[in-house]
């Protein structure tokens, strides 16, 4: 098997990926979720363990899967079982693609409900709510609140919003638009950076940013259980977009002469930094408003209104911080849906218009179930989940802790120990110091890691 090519696309330049896979990277996994499961966990020691997760586990694996993708050429499964068979290897391998697509999808249907909140808070700020909240400031902390309760517990609500959102994912994919959508991110994306520097700076003057910078940087291990372990392992999977088939995807895409690795961790750094950003603009309006930074996830929709409440301009600045997050979970809803559509179109033979339709069809009925596990009281799912865990929670943990993270393991247990030497090395490109840095963190340390949280997380032995 040579380069013969099922996937023909191609990204024009090396720039091309970069944005792309930056756009699929940097998202609701970054403003959203990376703030309140750092506050559920502690803080700092945390935050330390994410980095470490990120630079040891998520990098290499990263390079591992875009390798996976690019030398296969083909939809996750198809390239994983084809560079296995290269190998010398069984074809069964094509379960880290499969796996993928799952957790993907598994993924978007939540991840959608969650932009539709973006949405939602769009609107709250083109109609002054942020402002009139603050009118009283001894109650704007908890008006801003019962924004935040009075749209998750509303079904019709949360069913328009979600719905918008599916229904712009499946025309942007079908229609194929997304060379006009990458413009517009081309520029988005920067202004986002602007804009949230430029917020972060506003809370860090009238919030508690000591608190803020404290609580996210002085380690203290005692505050961190083995549980959050795995909560910062498994995000370090969600966030660089990992274990989810769309690197892979990506990968197929790849123009030859790119550098796997310095791409790679390009868009671990952009993905990082953003990510810390967004914990130092929230954190001290969450203190210094006497929030709970174990608010869980709506930690973001309830702290940072507060603030656009009291700034000038403040439901300017706020509509146009949520549009922004709309357009980062946007970029990153497309990448999700692409990788099932993408199996859709080499599986079952379908046009990309309707393999679109129907990917889009399914997770909008699978969106259901999170839609009404939020708004109704509780909808405990599985005796292991505890008392009060809804679907979402479900969906949530089953993807971040268990899918993510296995997946992860079998990439790096494939690419370091099944796939041919002489194959990594043409697409690592590495000097042979740097390769066998490398092929340590994933034949070892990667596996051996996750093995180890896993175990001891969800209490094997
Ligand atoms: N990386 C995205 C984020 O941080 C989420 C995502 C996960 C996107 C998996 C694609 C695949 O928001
Ligand atoms: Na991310």
């Amino acid at each position: 098997m040579n380069t013969e090519t099922h996937v023909s696309n191609r990204w024009s330049n090396k720039y091309a990926y970069i944005l792309a896979a930056t756009g699929a990277a940097v998202g609701l996994g970054n403003l959203w979720k990376f703030p309140y499961i750092m506050g559920e966990n502690g803080g700092g020691a945390f935050v330390l363990v994410y980095l470490l997760c990120i630079l040891f586990i998520g990098i290499p694996v990263m390079m591992a899967e875009v390798a996976i993708g690019k030398r296969g050429r083909s939809t996750p499964a198809n390239a994983a079982a084809m560079v296995s068979k290269e190998s010398g290897h069984s074809s069964h391998w094509s379960i880290i693609g499969s796996m993928g697509v799952l957790a993907g999808y598994l993924i978007l249907s939540f991840y959608v409900v969650i932009a539709g909140w973006a949405v939602a808070y769009v609107l709250y700020g083109a109609t002054g709510e942020f402002s009139a909240a603050a009118a009283d400031a001894e109650t704007h902390a908890d008006t801003i609140g019962s924004l935040f309760g009075n749209l998750v517990s509303s079904v019709p609500n949360l069913l328009i919003y979600t719905t918008l959102i599916v229904v712009a994912v499946v025309y942007v994919l079908s229609k194929g638009v997304k060379d006009g959508l990458e413009t517009a991110v081309t520029y988005l994306m920067p202004a986002m950076f602007v804009l949230l520097v430029a917020i972060m700076i506003y809370s860090a003057i009238v919030g508690d940013f000591a608190a803020a910078f404290g609580f996210m940087f002085n380690i203290d291990f005692s505050k961190l259980t083995i549980e959050g372990v795995l909560v910062a392992l498994g995000h370090a999977f969600f966030t660089l977009s990992l274990a989810s088939g769309i690197m892979m995807v990506y990968g197929a895409y790849l123009p030859k002469g790119v550098s796997i690795a310095k791409t790679s961790i390009m868009i671990a750094i952009a993905d990082t930094v953003v990510a810390l950003i967004a914990g130092l603009a929230i954190y001290p309006i969450v203190f210094a408003h006497g929030l709970e930074p174990s608010a869980g996830p709506g930690l973001l929709f309830q702290a940072l209104p507060i603030a656009f409440g009291s700034m000038p301009m403040g439901d300017v600045v706020g509509t146009l911080f949520f549009v922004m997050v709309v357009f980062a979970a946007f970029t990153s809803a497309i990448a999700l849906l692409e990788s099932a559509a993408a199996y859709l179109v080499e599986r079952q033979g379908m046009s990309r218009a309707k393999a679109s339709i129907v990917a889009g069809v399914g997770i909008w009925l699978l969106s259901l179930l999170t839609i009404f596990s939020l708004s109704g009281e509780s909808w405990t799912l599985l005796p292991f989940m505890g008392e009060g865990k809804t679907i979402f929670d479900g969906l949530d943990y089953l993807t971040a802790n268990i899918l993510l993270p296995l997946g992860g393991l079998l990439i790096s247990v494939f690419v370091g120990w099944f796939m041919k030497d002489e194959l990594v090395k043409a697409e690592f490109n590495l000097s042979d110091g740097q390769h066998k840095l490398v092929m340590v963190l994933l034949r070892f340390v990667a596996p051996i890691a996750i093995i180890f949280v896993f175990i001891n997380a969800i209490g094997l032995f």
